[in-house]
């Protein structure tokens, strides 16, 4: 009889465990107060769309805490799913959700030491400028995190809000994608104030934003595309998305590509670094069809991008190594060399004659495409002269700029 209630309690119990399928650790109000010393304004590490961001400590771990604005009175319920879905999904490239206060529409994040790529990138509090080879690091990184995400199932998640800020470092500069699926949470009564909100504080968050989403307000995966696009194009420019696009086709059709590059790396591969241009302005290109696959373009070209970078930097360690040990033997072998300067690093004569024969090949690629489009007006790639201005004169009216994507290019040009 004492058998038979034992079995029944324990059935009961884990019963409950089985439907209370708790996947996100829950907080209270007075829980994440303490962490936070009451929300103190000295704590405060940022503020977005969503509401304040503020650096705290739960269990003894450094978390970011970041609070819905006030005003936004969240359905408990609907927060609740959407939570419980997110805290589901991991990778390791994306910021971690540890855990919410549902009632308060608080959400708990692993703290990112580095803070956000915008910020190191624009090198807020004179940080180090980062090196070109952590740069196709975290390229690659972002972009195998978000086909992780389209290939979410049983729905692909789109990120909707992808940029430099949403892109966290840890104390490694290992990148993460942070506030996955935050748009999500934010209820419709509140979404229009939130996008004035971008609008008005901080009007890069218009850049991103997949022009035939806006147009037609279809929201696919390879919306998340363009705004990749507009971001990689930052990763090696460092500037700001506004028009960047248009800037950075323009430079290469002039054969200026190298200034583009953002100066305070004093060694880019030009080359490599072009080929990388390139297929961020293929992920802008205006229409989600002309966008190349994440899958079968995107990751693969950004993996050997960064392996390319990996490779450079075990070089260089080897070559260190070497020296110090021929020095340490009594040899008179100069020291290591400087690093080159910007002006040297702009281009040398050998890279200067690799992108003109990649801006030669280009022109050939689009010539060749541009059979195969006759129906399609397109704007070809073709370094300045003046039969090549007069020719774009004529495609410019068309107000649309097509880059032409072919692996067989990238490959030609090994
Ligand atoms: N997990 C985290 N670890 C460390 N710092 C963070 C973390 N999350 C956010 N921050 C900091 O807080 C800032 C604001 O983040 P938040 O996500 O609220 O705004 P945003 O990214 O600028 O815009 P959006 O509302 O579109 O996400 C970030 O730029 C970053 O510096
Ligand atoms: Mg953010």
């Amino acid at each position: 009889m004492k058998a038979e209630q034992e079995t029944e309690e324990k059935n009961r119990a884990l019963n409950a465990l089985a439907h209370n399928d708790v996947r996100y650790r829950r907080y209270t109000i007075e829980e994440i107060e303490e962490a936070t010393d009451k929300f103190a304004s000295s704590n405060k590490i940022g503020e977005g769309g969503y509401g304040p961001v503020y650096k705290g400590k739960l269990d003894h771990t450094p978390v970011a805490i970041k609070a819905l604005r006030p005003d936004a009175a969240q359905g408990k319920k609907q927060f609740q799913q959407e939570v419980e879905v997110l805290s589901t999904i991991r990778h390791p490239h994306m910021v971690l959700l540890l855990g919410a206060c549902p009632e308060y529409g608080v959400l708990v994040y692993e703290y990112m030491d580095n803070g956000s790529l915008e910020d190191r990138l624009l090198q807020k509090q004179n940080t180090p400028p980062i090196p070109w080879s952590t740069r196709f690091k975290i390229a690659a990184e972002i972009a195998t995190a978000l086909l992780f995400l389209h290939q979410a199932k049983p729905e692909p998640l789109v990120h909707r809000d992808l940029k430099p800020a949403n892109i966290l470092l840890d104390r490694n500069y290992v990148s993460k994608i942070s506030d996955v699926g935050l748009a999500r949470l934010v209820p419709p009564s509140l979404a229009d104030s939130v996008t004035q909100y971008h609008m008005t504080s901080a009007a890069g968050t218009f850049c991103y934003i997949d022009p035939e989403y806006q147009q037609t307000g279809m929201l696919t995966t390879r919306s998340d595309i363009y705004s990749l696009g507009i971001m990689l194009l930052q990763i090696i420019t460092a500037k700001p998305p506004m028009g960047l696009a248009h800037q950075v086709g323009r430079a290469i059709e002039r054969g200026r590509f190298a200034d583009m590059l953002d100066q305070t790396v004093a060694d880019w591969p030009v080359e490599e670094a072009l080929r990388f241009a390139i297929l961020a302005l293929k992920c802008a290109e205006l229409r989600k069809r002309d966008r190349p696959s994440l899958a079968t373009v995107i990751v693969p070209e950004l993996n050997r991008l960064r392996d390319l970078g990996m490779n450079t930097e075990q070089q260089r360690s080897n070559n260190i190594i070497q020296r110090r040990g021929v020095s340490s033997r009594g040899s008179s072998r100069s020291p290591l060399p400087h690093p080159k300067s910007s002006s040297q690093a702009r281009m040398s004569n050998a890279t200067q004659r690799g992108l003109n024969k990649l801006l030669i090949r280009k022109r050939a690629t689009a010539k060749k495409v541009k059979r195969q489009l006759t129906r399609t007006k397109t704007r070809k790639l073709i370094p300045d002269g003046k039969e090549s201005k007069k020719r774009s004169k004529t495609k410019r009216r068309g107000n649309r700029r097509m880059f032409v994507w072919d692996d067989k290019y990238l490959q030609d040009s090994e």
